[in-house]
């Protein structure tokens, strides 16, 4: 179904295209592109989803110790509902995997139906809630894990 569709280092041309995705998707709460440039430069574990040349999803991952962060993901509008989530989501447990962490940890807004649907596909709990996490809406975020 994917098979047009690869997946491989997101790299700082990318991104103008990622930071508009993040407007669109996120809107007041958008991750800004200069943000972006200093996660890249942080060396956070940055991967994408192409379609050809065009960014259909992403997703960032810092590592602490034994843990990783999922730090964002998300999936242009245009292409959801067609694995490309799964497919960042199973490259980065290998590469966490790969890299000897012990555990994913995210945050995701609590009524995030479709990320906590994602998220409880692959096992992950629950384990806190930030009050008031996101600053624009007040909505709480809740804090999960998955054991790898
Ligand atoms: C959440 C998000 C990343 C999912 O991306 P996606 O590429 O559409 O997801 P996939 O096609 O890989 O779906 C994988 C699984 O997630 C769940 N899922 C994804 N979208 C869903 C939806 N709208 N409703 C219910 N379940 C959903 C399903 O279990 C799905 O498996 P299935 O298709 O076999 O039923 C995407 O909707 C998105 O970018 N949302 C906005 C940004 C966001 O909320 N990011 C998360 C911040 S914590």
């Amino acid at each position: 179904m994917n098979g047009d569709l690869r997946i491989d280092r997101l790299r700082w041309w990318h991104l103008p295209a990622v930071a508009a995705m993040e407007a669109a998707i996120f809107g007041p709460e958008a991750w800004s592109e200069g943000l972006l440039w200093t996660e890249l430069s942080a060396g956070h574990d940055y991967r994408a989803v192409f379609d050809g040349g065009t960014v259909a999803g992403y997703a960032g991952t810092a590592y602490n110790e034994a843990e990783a962060w999922l730090n964002n993901i998300a999936v242009d509008a245009a292409y959801r509902r067609r694995g490309v989530a799964r497919m960042l989501m199973d490259d980065l447990i290998e590469r966490a995997r790969a890299g000897g962490a012990k555990s994913v940890l995210l945050e995701v807004a609590v009524d995030n139906g479709p990320a906590q649907r994602l998220y409880d596909a692959y096992g992950f709990y629950g384990i806190g809630v930030r009050k008031r996490y996101y600053q624009h809406t007040g909505t709480d975020a809740a804090v999960m894990r998955m054991d790898l």
